[in-house]
């Protein structure tokens, strides 16, 4: 279902999130207007393509989209980049460490001239006027990662960064008891996110920011600067990825 989460006039934010194939890990796409122009951010593999053109159809001419954002190189967040780069004259923003691997996701004539690499310490972007700040996010999860705060709704896009696999019976669009929640968020965040350390910073660079809501790449989003408070506080203090190491005890030759 398509749902609005920000609309003041010119500016506007739809989420799509049932695009994904049963059995495959749900995901969300993201689809900022500011005036004339449009930005997609994370759009998925080549099984969404269609379905996905056809809803973004519905708010904006999918030729009106500027930016192409991948926060990171995962197949989930980008494999069906093809498609898009096909039909739009769109420019791809790519972390600039990822940059080499684009033309694994496409056709390599068709990247010509329309990558903007994102730099280690991020960039500001304008979309029809609007300013749009990528920020850095590395190793939460992917050694390049990068954010997405738009400063006119006051949203941060935090791609992996609380993502929640939520059950299928269940999968309600925004946190209403963050407590409850903790427990779909734990086991992605121990395994994928790479390290405590690169949390915590990230923390101290979130709460300087103004946000009014988190929107993951996965499961439910954050709305509203108390909630948006307790997600930064438990990422602050996770332990994850590496920090596991000892306790996980993995290293040794499989017998
Ligand atoms: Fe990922
Ligand atoms: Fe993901």
């Amino acid at each position: 279902m398509a749902i609005e989460i920000f609309n003041h006039g010119a500016h506007r934010i739809i989420r799509f999130d049932d695009l994904t194939e049963p059995g495959d890990v749900q995901a969300n796409q993201f689809l900022i207007i500011h005036g004339e122009k449009g930005m997609l951010l994370d759009p998925g593999g080549n099984k969404m393509f269609s379905k996905l053109v056809a809803e973004i159809s519905k708010f904006i001419p999918p030729q009106k989209l500027e930016y192409l954002f991948l926060s990171h190189q995962d197949p989930d967040v980008g494999a069906g980049l093809n498609g898009y780069l096909l039909i739009t004259d769109a420019k791809i923003c790519f972390p600039e460490v990822w940059e080499r691997f684009i033309p694994s996701f496409c056709t390599k004539s068709f990247v010509k001239d329309r990558v903007v690499a994102i730099p280690d310490r991020g960039m500001r972007l304008k979309l029809d006027g609007a300013e749009i700040v990528l920020v850095p996010a590395h190793f939460l999860h992917s050694p390049g990662n990068i954010q997405v705060y738009d400063p006119t709704s006051k949203t941060l896009f935090s791609g992996d960064l609380g993502a929640s696999l939520l059950p299928f019976d269940n999968a309600y669009a925004i946190v209403g008891d963050f407590g409850a929640h903790v427990k779909y968020m734990d086991g992605f965040h121990r395994r994928y996110i790479t390290s405590g350390q690169a949390c915590a910073r990230w923390a101290t660079m979130a709460r300087a920011l103004d946000i009014e809501r988190i929107v993951p790449q996965h499961g439910a989003l954050f709305e509203g600067k108390a909630m948006v408070a307790q997600f930064i506080d438990w990422i602050a203090q996770l332990k994850c990825g590496v920090d596991l190491l000892a306790e996980q005890n993995w290293y040794q030759i499989p017998k």
